[in-house]
């Protein structure tokens, strides 16, 4: 059975590829930094089970941010104290769980202060250590960044207006408890190499303006990857470590990472085919069986990277315009314009490149359900991580 016989859509994830960046990223941080690192994979971003067991035997952590995805990694075997707990919106059990296995909790609100102080207090006998997410003015040390939001992020506690060192000083009174890191994950779209050397320059300023010995410090995700005109991680890790140097001690402080789409782009395509081809006011539109909902179903993006299959190989006139459309019914799913390209059939195939992060968990049930996602082992195999969904999944949880 090969890929080509197999019924579109499907997502592909080439395992030669994973491996590729798995080890750029390893190599990087150990030749930047030696052993003292963790690579803790960023759950959201693709969910798909197979792809987080297989993480977790190449020694990621899981990095979860809510209740349901720490009992998912759990299920799928990650130990308490391989699981990194970020975000806003913490379930207290979970954050109770975590904490007590030994995982990484990183502080973002301020409900968890309160949390904390309950927790060293039933446990006096215990030692905690938290991290604390820091929220700092990117825009204005970063000027030339393109920022996520226009207003700088929402997240962690913010330096600039006092409520950062206010947490500081409520966790330094706690007798059991120790502010063992920093987490600076701070998304941006231009995603330079320069913000990250800026923000490692933050965890040092802020290590020695508080005083704090920290044993680890964790940078997030936001990296580009799988895209050779873009930096890599060998551009990014080069720089944090560099920064990171000048402040902290290899042996002492462990560097994290939290990668979420740099790590699975190269490897994860999303195949289509032609279903028909309809001529209308002088425009050729290439009806298609994969959905913009499938590759951007936040309806951000315009560039779709892609490349053709065709099913036959022939004399094609070149058309003007064409304009590849998905497969859900509403107007606006349309993909993009193929211009002065050979003409497309019914049976060529549309294969979209780099389509893996926050695709297939994002994916909503809208017209067609979740389809199949397929893995290219090494050795040619391929194995099937997710069959295509159908009604049976869909009514299991539905009463009339
Ligand atoms: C805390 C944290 N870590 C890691 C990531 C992964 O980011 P990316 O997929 O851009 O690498 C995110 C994504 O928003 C995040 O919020």
């Amino acid at each position: 059975m090969t890929l080509t016989d197999m019924q579109t859509p499907f997502y592909r994830i080439k395992e030669a590829d994973l491996l590729y960046d798995i080890d750029l990223l390893q190599t990087a941080l150990s030749e930047n930094w030696g052993s003292n690192t963790i690579m803790s994979y960023s759950v959201k971003t693709n969910a798909l089970p197979w792809l987080l067991h297989y993480l977790k035997e190449k020694g990621f952590y899981a990095e979860v941010v809510s209740e349901m995805e720490y009992d998912l990694v759990r299920r799928l075997g990650f130990p308490g104290k391989h699981m990194i707990y970020n975000g806003p919106i913490k379930d207290k059990k979970t954050w109770e769980a975590v904490l007590l296995a030994g995982g990484l909790v990183n502080m973002d609100s301020t409900y968890e202060l309160d949390w904390i102080k309950e927790i060293s207090s039933l446990y006096p006998d215990r030692q905690f250590s938290v991290g604390l997410r820091v929220n700092c003015d990117i825009a204005v040390m970063c000027p030339q960044e393109e920022l996520a939001e226009e207003d700088g992020g929402r997240f962690g506690y913010c330096y600039e207006n006092g409520v950062l060192a206010d947490a500081i000083k409520r966790l330094d009174v706690l007798p059991n408890v120790t502010i063992a890191g920093l987490h600076l994950h701070s998304s941006t779209k231009s995603r330079s190499v320069e913000v990250y050397g800026t923000l490692a320059a933050m965890a040092c300023r802020l290590a020695k303006e508080f005083s704090l010995s920290l044993s680890y410090v964790d940078m997030g995700g936001g990296y580009f990857g799988g895209r050779d005109d873009r930096p890599g991680y060998p551009q990014y890790m080069q720089e944090i470590c560099r920064v990171l140097s000048s402040c902290f001690d290899r042996e002492k402080t462990t560097l994290i990472v939290e990668p979420g789409v740099s790590l699975i782009s190269r490897a994860t395509t999303f195949e289509t085919e032609i279903l028909d081809v309809k001529q209308i006011r002088g425009i050729t539109y290439l009806v298609t069986d994969g959905s913009r909902v499938n590759l951007n179903p936040q309806v951000t993006r315009h560039v779709y990277p892609h490349h053709i299959v065709y099913k036959q190989r022939i004399c094609r006139e070149a058309l003007p315009v064409q304009w590849v459309c998905g497969s859900t019914c509403m107007e606006y799913d349309r993909l993009f314009e193929l211009t002065d390209a050979p003409a497309l059939l019914p049976g060529d195939r549309i294969i979209y490149d780099t389509a893996g992060g926050y695709t297939i968990c994002l994916t909503p049930l809208f017209i067609h359900y979740f389809p199949a996602v397929y893995i290219e082992k090494t050795d040619g195999e391929i194995f099937t991580a997710r069959e295509p969904w159908g009604n049976d999944e869909y009514l299991q949880k539905y009463h009339w």
